[in-house]
């Protein structure tokens, strides 16, 4: 079965054909991130109206990339949360004109869910139960998968996203906006020889990073960061060494069979390299471009919610708030 994905939450504006869930057909994704860059983050306003120039053009592009026509898909899966509200709204209102006029099933995708399936079309077969780390510009979470849509979140920062303490931490220290890349980029090739804290928060699979966020910022102020990339390196040794000893902590408490990396900060090739290197179990990655916002993801994961008969009605609505598990 073919399924259209549409993904409007953040910055991104994509649309995929994926088949049974696994198979890439087409994979468009139209990137604001020239035009927020000049603000250092995403203006919410300028997000939505930009998805509204995009949206249909995406979707034509998308279809005639997999060259389908409508007649060929078996339904649609577009993000209803979490996200920014008036970006949602496009790509939410974009499906259900969609799934009316072609009488196609629709089902509404949490984009957190949707990272995790970034797993499912790497070629790859992840096996119940898992663990998954998805970290991404707005959540941190860990999450135990018992099976398809069965989710139970065992830790989740208590302060800043891992996404998000890479993009304050790059505004700090002068590198740009998307800082993940940035600070990864600015990194290579340097030790992380500047002490930074780790907030370990004994017990728990929580996370933490705005202390070390203030950390970094405090020295930066004190005149005490000769060179930015030094920093860079010893900011993201600090995060990376704290996701893969919890994941790896969650992943042997529970006894999984793979763990799973997800969401933008998974495209982080010392958090990739670690957790493989460490895990005693096999990992998972997706491909670095699926890790980033795209559709594929939301059609994988849209796939297996209609397979198991969870379609929505044209009255579902936008959830900004959404959470998993
Ligand atoms: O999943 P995503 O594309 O959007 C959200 O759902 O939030 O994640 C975007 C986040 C940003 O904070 C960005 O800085 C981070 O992922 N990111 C990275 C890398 N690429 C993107 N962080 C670290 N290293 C990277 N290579
Ligand atoms: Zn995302």
């Amino acid at each position: 079965m073919k399924v259209l994905g549409i993904e409007s939450s953040c910055d991104e504006t994509a649309a995929a054909v994926v088949e049974n869930g696994t198979k890439i057909l087409s994979n468009q994704v139209a990137s604001q991130v020239a035009i927020h860059a000049r603000y250092g983050g995403v203006v919410p306003e300028v997000a939505s109206r930009q998805h509204l120039l995009a949206i249909v053009p995406v979707i034509k592009r998308a279809l005639a990339d997999a060259g389908a026509g409508w007649e060929d898909l078996g339904g649609i899966a577009v993000t209803n949360g979490p996200g920014l509200a008036g970006s949602l709204l496009v790509g939410l209102n974009a499906a259900k004109a969609i799934a009316l006029a072609r009488r196609l099933p629709l089902t509404g995708v949490n984009h957190l869910e949707g990272h995790i399936y970034a797993n499912w079309l790497s070629g790859e077969n992840p096996c119940f139960p898992l663990v998954c780390l998805t970290v991404s510009g707005g959540h941190s979470d860990l999450v135990l998968m018992r099976g398809h849509g069965d989710y139970v979140l065992l830790g989740r920062t208590r302060d800043d996203a891992a996404g998000e303490a890479f993009d304050k931490a790059a505004r700090i220290l002068g590198l740009g906006y998307p800082g993940g890349p940035a600070i990864e980029k600015a990194a290579q090739g340097y030790q992380a020889t500047i002490p930074l804290p780790r907030a370990w928060i004994k017990g728990s699979h929580d996370f933490s990073f705005s202390g070390l966020k203030t950390a970094l910022f405090r020295l930066v102020e004190a005149g005490k960061v000769e060179n930015p990339a030094e920093a860079a390196a010893s900011f993201q040794q600090a995060v990376v060494e704290v996701l893969v000893a919890k994941a790896i902590a969650a992943a042997r408490k529970h006894r999984v069979k793979h763990i799973l990396l997800a969401g933008g900060v998974a495209a982080n090739r010392p958090l990739r390299q670690r957790l493989i290197k460490h895990s005693p179990l096999p990992v998972l990655v997706p491909k670095l471009s699926l890790c980033t916002d795209n559709a594929a993801m939301i059609a994988a994961c849209g796939y297996f919610r209609l397979r198991a008969g969870k379609t929505d009605g044209l009255d579902l609505d936008v959830i900004p708030g959404l959470k998993i598990g």
